[in-house]
């Protein structure tokens, strides 16, 4: 599967994220030197920058399994508990959007991620009691967008929480040439700076964004990405050349035309934009935020001078900018 290989297997192999990169490989050394299983990790950050690929990594260096699910595919307590009785020693439980898990599910998550217990309720009114089964000991994994999702229960539960950072255009430029090099696609250092430069600091979309330019390169030019291939090839995906979409222009440009610059509420603009308020708060804000476009007040949203110049919009003599 091409997709899957695209994928780094190691540590090394993986680029970027160098702080959580070193640590993490700190503890799976200390952990695999114990014999012991990692404890629980909490990986967040906005989509696309690595958690799925990275808990496979963990895996991978742990020399252990690892079961893949996510919050909302865990419907009942009980799937929950089979998921659990199922793994091995030292196994990871990889849940993805963590915080979609329900308060029944979640219950039952505090006392196996602290004791590796199983409390199951017998029988029902004055006779129910409850039974503890043992868990094989086991690593959870949890990714989400934001820790702040997260109940403080169980947030509290993870011996280490890692943010994943939107990466550099540099990093970036490194992760399109190596998959670049394994889709066997031409690529020149510029055609990938240039990718790299519209990616928003997400390696999925930098990988995705590859396969289309090279589409453009391949029926209108020679087969390899140049900078001018990739330059039009992304103006005509409407992105630009910072790696706005038309979503994130539309926010701005309702800030700055509908809200007079902000501040503005993210429900508010949400509905303005045609989105959902999470959405731009997961997904389109941490990039705009990254660029210095856009501040978050407590009042509310604020486009910048940065902004209004991006879109080549005059800044008003009366605008209330922030600093
Ligand atoms: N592909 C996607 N993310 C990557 C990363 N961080 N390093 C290498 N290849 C990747």
């Amino acid at each position: 599967d091409v997709e899957l290989s695209l994928r780094p297997k190691t540590l090394d192999e993986y680029i970027g994220q160098e702080k959580v990169k070193e640590n993490m490989n700190i503890f799976i050394q200390a952990a695999k030197g114990r014999g012991e299983a990692l404890d629980h990790v909490l990986l967040y950050g906005p989509p696309g920058l690595g958690k799925t690929t990275l808990s496979n990594i963990i895996a991978n260096e742990m020399n252990v399994n690892i079961r893949v699910t996510s919050g909302p595919a865990i419907e009942k307590p009980g799937d929950l508990a089979a998921l659990l009785t199922n793994l091995n020693q030292n196994d990871i439980l990889f849940i993805d959007e963590i915080h979609r898990l329900s308060r029944a599910v979640e219950e039952v998550l505090y006392p196996a991620m602290e004791d590796y217990a199983l409390d199951i309720i017998i029988g029902k009114g004055p006779s129910a009691r409850s039974i503890r089964i043992d868990l094989p000991h086991f690593t959870l994994i949890g990714a989400t967008t934001r820790a702040g999702q997260l109940t403080s229960p169980l947030r509290d539960r993870f011996g280490m929480l890692q943010r994943l950072e939107l990466y550099t255009v540099e990093e970036l430029s490194t992760i399109v040439k190596r998959s670049a090099g394994i889709l066997e696609i031409p690529c020149d250092e510029k055609g990938a700076y240039e990718l790299a430069r519209r990616s928003r600091g997400t390696p999925r979309i930098a990988n995705r964004l590859l396969k289309r330019v090279r589409d453009f390169a391949q029926v209108m030019g020679d087969g390899v990405i140049t900078e001018d291939i990739a330059a039009i090839a992304l103006n005509r995906m409407e992105i630009d050349a910072l790696g706005l979409d038309s979503i994130d222009r539309r926010m701005l440009t309702a800030i700055i035309r509908n809200f007079g610059g902000g501040p503005v509420g993210v429900d508010t603009l949400a509905a303005s934009v045609g989105e959902e308020a999470i959405t731009l708060e997961d997904v389109y804000e941490p990039y705009l935020m990254q660029l210095g476009f856009l501040s978050r007040t407590p009042r509310g949203r604020c486009a910048t001078r940065l902004a209004y110049e991006h879109l080549g919009l005059s800044v008003p003599k009366d605008a209330s900018l922030p600093k």
